[in-house]
């Protein structure tokens, strides 16, 4: 299965949810590659960082930021049970082939207006690629949300009847995703980010449970 993180807004979460969800999979006995298509390279910070950190490889991450994507992630995908693809910010070449790539699109959003969550291009360009591949399964993921505010309840119902619809799994906003970034490591390392990879832990199930075309998980 390749799993594409894609929002052209930057800062949602997509490097941070690919990781860490690239690090439960791995953890569930997964063979998992990630890939960095996002010119910046933040996962391969990441993946350096933890090596200087002297921390065991759990996962591959290699930087793929170009427009072949839809070509060399199926390939990729040969040798590995999941890919996960970090995406890049408003880049539409790059954007265009991460979504030719994916078997399932995720894209994070945090709780706002709805007009905010992903602009109309990028929905336009998710149509397009359904175009090619009917079977391309979308979902939206709350991330930095506190269930219990009324905007978090308000959007969730909103987007209940969207599509893409909303998944029920959601990520709170919690300062264990970016402390266990800045020593290369997932939440699910920290002592004191139990919640946070509960979380990761849940979207994970849901993920696997999805209707997901290609190749089951
Ligand atoms: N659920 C969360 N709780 C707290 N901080 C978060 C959360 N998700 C992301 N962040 C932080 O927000 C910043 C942007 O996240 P990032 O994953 O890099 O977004 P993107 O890849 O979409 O640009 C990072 O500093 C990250 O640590
Ligand atoms: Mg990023």
């Amino acid at each position: 299965m390749i799993v594409a993180l894609l929002n052209q807004k930057g800062g949602v979460g997509k490097t941070t949810l690919a990781l860490n969800l690239a690090g439960e999979l791995a953890g569930r006995g997964k063979r998992v590659t990630l890939i960095d298509a996002d010119p910046q390279g933040s996962a391969l910070d990441w993946s350096e960082q933890r090596s200087r950190c002297g921390l065991p490889r759990r996962f591959g991450v290699v930087g793929l930021a170009r427009d072949t994507l839809h070509r060399e992630a199926p390939e990729l995908a040969k040798s590995v049970d999941n890919i996960i693809i970090d995406g890049p910010p408003r880049v539409a070449g790059l954007m265009r082939s991460a979504l030719l790539a994916a078997d399932l699109v995720l894209i994070p959003v945090q709780p706002s207006p709805l007009d905010g969550w992903a602009s109309a291009e990028m929905l336009v360009l998710l149509g397009e690629a359904r175009i090619y591949r009917p079977e391309l399964v979308a979902r939206f993921v709350l991330n930095r949300c506190d269930a219990r505010t009324i905007l978090a309840r308000e959007t969730a119902e909103m987007l209940a009847e969207h599509d893409p619809p909303l998944l029920a799994a959601t990520i709170g906003q919690r300062v264990a995703f970016a402390a266990a970034a800045q020593t290369g490591r997932l939440v699910a390392e920290r002592d004191d980010a139990t919640l946070a990879a509960r979380e990761i832990a849940a979207l994970a199930d849901e993920l696997l449970r999805l209707p997901i075309g290609r190749s089951a998980p």
